[in-house]
Order: structure tokens, then sequence, then C-alpha cells
């Protein structure tokens, strides 16, 4: 059936196999045992993409290691750009909470992909803690901060959308003013394989050399601030595939103390 208002489909998405979850999920003989428990949700999002068809969660690995850092950092507010079927938004919504947190954030683009993270966020209890809110990254980013206010700092935020977004992303929360030394974490998934290298170059670059990137970059109307300084972390941790898969890397960025200049 033809779908003209539908995004195409991709090689491991997009396909119908995020709605055939639903209904694997929703006619599983337990599904009473699996209501309200956001563990169980998450374990048998995880057996369908090992039984069915792949899922491009965050998965169990990293994902433990994101909700170590939620943890240790307690978020009040946690941000994530990129929700696709909900599974990183019950996982890190459930930390965020736990941890005595307000509210997980998720913005996805895809309204499809909205409606089924919803329908297993609402499933594993979480609704009224974890918000989805369906859009692209930047236009809703604008509006939570600058037009509606109701977000004045970034406490956590996640990058998890498309990689090529990244870099546009940080510039506009730098020129939001959000970002708050010695408070805000950034972290960002598949910054090795695929690979954001522009985005990397920004986070790990000096001011200096970030005043000269920005000579030659087309910015757009964006401002970015090349006085915020981003302390990085590469985590090493164990994967389904051996100790630190290049493809299970990611950073965790903090604001340098020292440079306290964000949206000045
Ligand atoms: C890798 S998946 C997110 C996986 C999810 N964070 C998890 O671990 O369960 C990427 C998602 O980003 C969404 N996306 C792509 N471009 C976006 C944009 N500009 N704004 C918000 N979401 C976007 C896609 O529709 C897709 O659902």
């Amino acid at each position: 059936m033809p779908k003209p208002n539908s995004p195409p489909s991709m090689k491991f998405a997009l396909d119908g196999r995020e709605v055939d979850l639903l209904h694997w999920i929703y006619t599983r003989p337990d599904i009473k045992e699996i209501s309200g428990n956001p563990a169980k949700v998450l374990a048998a999002i995880d057996e369908y993409s090992n039984a069915f068809s792949v899922l491009m969660n965050i998965g169990s690995a990293k994902g433990a290691h994101i909700t170590s850092v939620i943890d240790q950092h307690k978020p009040s507010v946690f941000l994530e750009l990129g929700v696709y079927v909900g599974y990183s938004a019950i996982l890190f919504g459930q930390a965020v909470r736990s941890n005595g947190g307000k509210k997980y954030i998720g913005i996805e683009k895809n309204p499809e992909m909205a409606a089924v993270a919803n329908q297993l966020v609402d499933l594993a209890g979480l609704r009224g803690f974890v918000q989805i809110i369906v859009g692209p990254s930047d236009e809703v980013l604008r509006e939570l901060i600058r037009e509606r206010n109701e977000i004045t700092q970034v406490d956590m935020l996640m990058f998890d959308h498309w990689q090529e977004l990244y870099r546009p992303d940080v510039w506009l929360l730098e020129e939001l003013g959000v970002l708050v030394p010695g408070v805000t974490v950034l972290l960002a998934d598949n910054i090795i394989m695929p690979g954001a290298p522009d985005y990397r170059e920004w986070m790990e670059a000096t001011p200096e050399k970030k005043r000269k990137l920005l000579k030659s970059l087309d910015v757009g109307s964006l401002r970015p601030n090349p006085d915020v300084v981003y302390e990085t972390t590469v985590p090493e941790f164990n994967t389904v595939f051996g100790k630190v898969s290049r493809s299970m890397m990611f950073f965790t960025c903090k604001i340098n103390k020292r440079t306290g200049c964000c949206g000045d």
C-alpha cells in the first residue's frame, strides 16, 4: 500500500516492525505481569529485537552505563533527542524518577514512533513522568526554551537522533544559553560508528580552534558560542560484542567550570 505521507522505510527500521512490536507485546500471555513494570517492558522489547526484527534502541549495555550516569548526577529534567519506540524513554525515565527527578522529556520527529513509544511508556506505568513531544528537535527546543520558557537550564541531555543533527543542535543549545557550567551533562550515542565527526570536533576544540572553524563553516542562522568548553569522557564497558566495541563508544560531555560564559 502506498504511504504518501510517511517517511520512507529504512533498512532496519520504519518498515512496520515497530507496530508489530506492539502487537507482539500486547498479545503476550503475561501482559498483565508486564503492565506497570518498566524492567519487564524493556525485557520484552529486547526479546522482540532478538527474536524477530532488530530495533535501533540504546540496548542494555549502553543503557546500563547511562543509568549509572543518571544515578551519579541525578538530573531534575532529562532531555532526549530521538525517542523511537521509547526504550530509552522507559529506561532513563525510570532512572530519573527513582533518583528523585521531576521529568523525562523526549523529542521525536516521527509521530508514528511517538505513538508507539507513548503506548509502551503507558504500559510501563510511566505516563505522567515521561513526556514525549512530537516534532523536529530544533523547533521543539526553541519552543520549550525560548517561547514557553519551560526549560531554563539543561541538566542532562542525550543526543540520539540522526548524527548530522548533533552539531547544529548543540550550537542551538549554546545560543539559547541553557548550558550551565558544572551542571550540564551532554551524552551522545553513535559518535564513532556510524560517527559524528563534526560534532566530536566541535566538542573537543578549544575556543581558539572554534573561532577559526567558524570562519569556514556555514552555520546558517545559528549562533554557536565558541567560548563554551566541554570536558569529554569516552566510557569503556562490556557489550554483547565484547569489550568496548567501537560502535558502542559514546561521550559524556560537561561544560568546563572555568569557562563560565555560556549563553552570555
Ligand atoms: C536511534 S533512534 C532513537 C532510539 C532511542 N533513543 C532509544 O534508544 O530507544 C533515532 C530516532 O530519532 C528520530 N529523529 C530523527 N530526526 C529527528 C529530529 N530532527 N528530531 C527528533 N527526532 C528525530 C527518528 O525518527 C528515530 O526515531
